[in-house]
């Protein structure tokens, strides 16, 4: 048994969590959860957004699985996930997405996102100027070599062929710039990856056109944010695709998408995105054997549009697409 912290969330948070437990249950995960609160729901009932009880929780356990937090738009409280990820050093934000056959409206694309999680813009520093704001993107040398030293490393023990790294240093010199040049650096010691640059405007298009052409991509934390759902739309939209937050000590497993407050409580919101968060959780614990049963599982599902949900075009609910997963385990 391993112990690992369980954050429902917000908004859909709660279904989809109940939904995750279910099907790693069936699948004879041997995980000991212990379930505390975050989030919104956590600040009406408790006073706190992220209670020291949580925060005690995720240091002992050190694995945590998470549903989405609902953050108030341009007012109120600073992201819970923002803080997480800087409380721990969580500072790999890696986001795989891949094509299913017939449903996504790519074929060929099987691309990894590995996103610096702890610099750039998120840290939130902004400040009044006359007649505005100006935010501060922080860019430094030691958080840039980490994360891209990481996607290397990620490509060469995966069998990837080819790392992309996403800046903007035509425009900012001096932050993207450095990212380029400690890019070409650390590529430097991987003669067998193919080292790609693009600027991020173009990374876009080429994205849509191409997809298949990219392989590892590593962007300063807002490029990877952006990207990474623009890669999820490619494959099916945002209730497929998975995320980690990992750092030396802990990690933290959750999809890219929110709390998606439009269908909260409808019984409609997609597990899948969480459910592959939580079999990268599997990896990362040594269950991996339990998490490949359930990614062919949901490969069985959705490639053959069994009870699939709204999102992805079909009329399942949670509910039906959580027995459809649990049956063709
Ligand atoms: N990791 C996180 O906790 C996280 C990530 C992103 C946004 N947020 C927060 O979530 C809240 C809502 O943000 P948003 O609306 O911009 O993004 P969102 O990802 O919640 O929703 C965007 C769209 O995708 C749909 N969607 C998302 N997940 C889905 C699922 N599993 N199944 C079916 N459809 C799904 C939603 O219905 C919505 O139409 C905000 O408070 C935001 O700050 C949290």
């Amino acid at each position: 048994m391993t112990d690992v912290v369980l954050f429902e969330g917000d908004g859909i948070g709660p279904e989809i969590t109940k939904a995750v437990v279910e099907i790693l249950e069936a699948a004879g995960a041997q995980i000991k959860w212990h379930p505390y609160m975050i989030g919104q729901n956590a600040y009406e009932k408790l006073g706190e957004l992220i209670p020291a009880e949580s925060k005690e929780a995720i240091s002992k356990y050190k694995v945590a699985l998470k549903g989405p937090v609902t953050t108030p738009l341009g007012k109120g409280f600073k992201s819970v996930n923002v803080q997480l990820r800087l409380a721990y050093d969580l500072y790999t934000n890696l986001r795989p997405a891949s094509s299913y056959k017939g449903l996504s409206r790519f074929q060929n694309v099987d691309i990894v996102t590995v996103r610096e999680n702890t610099e750039d813009l998120y840290i939130g520093e902004e400040h009044e100027i006359e007649g505005g704001y100006e935010a501060i993107k922080r860019i430094t040398e030691k958080g840039s070599e980490r994360i891209i030293r990481y996607a290397f490393e990620y490509a060469k023990t995966h069998g990837r062929k080819k790392v992309t790294a996403i800046h903007k240093s035509n425009i900012l010199k001096n932050s993207d710039g450095l990212f380029i040049k400690v890019f070409d650096k650390v590529a430097a010691e991987y003669p067998t990856i193919e080292a790609d640059k693009k600027i991020v405007d173009n990374m876009c298009m080429q994205l849509v056109m191409y997809p298949e052409k990219y392989d590892v991509l590593v962007a300063p934390n807002l490029y990877g944010d952006i990207i990474s759902d623009l890669i999820a739309g490619l494959v099916g939209g945002l209730g497929l695709v998975p995320g980690a937050n990992l750092g030396k000590d802990v990690a933290i497993f959750e999809a890219v998408h929110g709390s998606a407050p439009d269908i909260a409580g409808k019984g409609v919101a997609d597990p899948i995105a969480m459910l592959m968060s939580a079999c990268m959780m599997l990896d990362h614990i040594g269950q991996g054997e339990v998490g490949d049963k359930i990614r062919a599982s949901i490969r069985k599902v959705l490639e053959n549009k069994i009870d699939v949900t709204p999102d992805l075009g079909g009329t399942g609910t949670t509910e039906s697409i959580t027995k459809a997963i649990i049956r063709n385990l």
